[in-house]
């Protein structure tokens, strides 16, 4: 008797990255591949909820640990990603702890920012953001414990 034919298929998820600059014949491509289990994927980004609630000195320290950094969405849409698919509120890395806020993404400073009405009003000594249950920013007190998302690039290979 002939046993049907099995086929094992490995998971492997890449996308190829063409990127061609304007007026110039000369293309970059990359293949951008799946993020780490655990981790969820959004363009080339790749999100991690901690399994904790943590201050927001905390939070920073921990992404740090797993090579990630605290969130800081750039867009309403990367926004909506991680409240419907990883938390509905969450610590940002914004801070005005030297008196001005000041948002980052890694090293790099975000002009994006989405405040709810009247906010940040610094109302008890605030100096910490979250985006709230309502989707806007809110500044909280920076030991208030708050859900934990870590960013990463999703691995890349140039070529
Ligand atoms: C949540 O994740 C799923 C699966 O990746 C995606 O299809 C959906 O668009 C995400 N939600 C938002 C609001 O982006």
């Amino acid at each position: 008797m002939m046993l049907p034919k099995r086929y094992t298929c490995g998971l492997i998820s890449l996308c190829l990255m063409i990127r061609c600059t304007g007026g110039n014949e000369r293309c970059g491509a990359s293949i951008r591949g799946a993020c780490p289990p655990a981790w969820s994927q959004w363009g080339d980004k790749c999100y991690k909820q901690l399994s904790e609630n943590l201050p927001w000195a905390e939070a920073k320290q921990e992404c740090i640990k797993i090579g990630s950094v605290l969130v800081m969405p750039q867009s309403q849409e990367e926004t909506e990603f991680l409240r419907e698919n990883l938390s509905i509120w969450f610590w940002i890395d914004c801070n005005d702890l030297e008196g001005s806020w000041e948002c980052r993404d890694g090293t790099t400073d975000v002009v994006y920012t989405d405040w709810g009405r009247g906010e940040p009003n610094n109302g008890h000594r605030e100096d910490c953001a979250v985006v709230t249950d309502s989707g806007v920013w809110n500044d909280v007190k920076c030991e208030d414990r708050a859900p934990v998302i870590c960013k990463r690039p999703a691995p890349q290979l140039q070529f």
